[in-house]
């Protein structure tokens, strides 16, 4: 549904050259929910911006069902209009809403369909449908400052589907929401997906994240995709990173001559009682060093790090009985144990710090100009910055000979970047 082929963006900033994707492939197949997920400044928001092409790639190209944006945004005038037709099939949902606060919950849905030219019976119509699809029936004529950050993000995605996309495309949506409503909203995206067949691709720094919804994911660093596939075949993938941050199940040897292995369990091998059977059928004791047990993609799967007293050349045997069982084994190396140990990788969890402190950089200093009297909530809110930004998916932003969401999409990053 998705495809990316050598995308590639080479931002110019202040005389100097940003490599921001470097050869990204991405393939995301139809109707699933596909994670990216790396640290701060990965590339992360820049691929989902090249995917719609709000950001034109350096080379590369996207197609997206079946139509090559990159071709058709090369291509003049009458280019720009085939792209934004493409574009009314891709919603996309911001972490900061960036809902107008001057408009009612139902005028901020209908906007992108009074820039399609829909009716205003229609429109009305299609929003009122849209607020019953994410829970808000009943908040019509609400404004933004009179909503909580789930509600407003909710808004936020029933604008996202006005046009009927088939696919949507989330920046960090939960990032800016606590935990109990980061789950709701999670699980409003998996409903959409499934109840609407919408494919859905989605950026974020958070592992729960991947975890809750998506059926495959990427992780990204310095631009480059170094890892990637369905979340299930991810954790069955021996030495795999992203397998490693869904289940980091600490745990370092008591002592030298010691064993230590990563034993992953599947689907029926996770009822097993496997672990006591080894214990009894070679007479060993195990230890048990660190364990995780979870549902990914509506499965149960756990990991255990356990520790077989003597090396492993002395453990072949129960480990291979282990393999037997249908567990994946991974036999930690002593020496990268004690390294793990020392420095952890931190993969998502250093930039979790990070996005919140950009996040919250980025909102105290939202230029005046993306502001007006007439667009703020009573209560200053985050979505009370980037206004404009609500016209990125729907607005011909290329007629205004500049791309509003650009600059004030682009303001965290910045920060981020200054703030070095
Ligand atoms: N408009 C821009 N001009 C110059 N450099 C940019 C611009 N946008 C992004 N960059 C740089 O490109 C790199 C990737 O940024 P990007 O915003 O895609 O990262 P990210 O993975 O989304 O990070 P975060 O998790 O902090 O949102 C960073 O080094 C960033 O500073
Ligand atoms: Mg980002």
């Amino acid at each position: 549904m998705i495809t990316t082929k050598g995308l590639t963006k080479v931002y110019e900033s202040r005389g100097r050259q940003v490599t921001a994707l470097d050869g990204v492939d991405l393939h995301v197949r139809e109707g699933e929910v596909f994670g990216v997920i790396g640290q701060s400044g990965a590339g992360k928001s820049s691929l989902i911006r090249c995917v719609n092409l709000l950001e034109r790639p350096t080379a590369g190209t996207v197609t997206v069902d079946g139509v090559d944006l990159t071709a058709l945004a090369g291509r003049g005038r009458r280019a720009n209009k085939d792209l934004r037709a493409a574009r009314t099939r891709i919603g996309m949902v911001f972490q900061h809403f960036n809902l107008l606060s001057s408009r009612t919950v139902q005028d901020n849905i209908e906007l992108p369909l009074e820039i399609l030219g829909v009716s205003g019976a229609e429109r009305s119509r299609r929003a009122l449908e849209l607020l019953d699809l994410v829970g808000l029936g009943d908040k019509a004529r609400a404004y933004p400052a009179q909503l909580s950050g789930g509600q407003k993000q909710r808004v936020g995605i029933a604008r996202a589907l006005a046009g009927n996309p088939k696919v949507l495309l989330s920046d960090e949506a939960t990032s800016a929401l606590d935990p109990e409503t980061t789950r709701s909203i999670l699980q409003l995206l998996r409903d959409l997906n499934q109840q609407l067949g919408l494919t859905v691709l989605l950026i974020t720094h958070e592992m729960e994240v991947v975890k809750t919804i998506c059926d495959s994911a990427a992780l990204m660093r310095k631009g480059r995709i170094v890892e990637s596939g369905g979340v299930t075949e991810l954790l069955a993938t021996p030495g795999s990173e992203l397998a490693r941050e869904l289940f980091p199940v600490g745990g370092t040897a008591s002592g030298p001559d010691r064993t230590v292995i990563d034993v992953t369990f599947h689907g029926d091998s996770a009822t097993q009682p496997v672990i006591s059977q080894l214990s009894r059928t070679y007479n060993v004791d195990i230890s048990i060093l660190g364990a995780a047990m979870d549902t990914v993609a509506g499965r149960q799967i756990g990991r255990m790090r356990i520790e077989l007293p003597g090396r492993y050349e002395e453990n072949v045997v129960p480990v291979g009985f282990l393999r037997e069982q249908g567990l994946q084994v991974d036999v930690l190396d002593p020496a990268e144990l004690a390294a793990e140990a020392a420095a952890p990788t931190g993969l998502v969890t250093s930039a979790a710090t990070t996005a919140e402190v950009v996040g919250g950089t980025a909102d105290g200093d939202t230029p005046p100009e993306a502001t007006t009297a007439a667009d703020t909530d009573a209560a200053p809110g985050p979505d009370s910055a980037p206004a404009a930004d609500t016209e990125t998916e729907a607005a011909p932003e290329e007629t205004a000979g500049k791309d509003p969401a650009a600059s004030a999409d682009r303001s965290p990053a910045l920060v981020k970047e200054n703030a070095k």
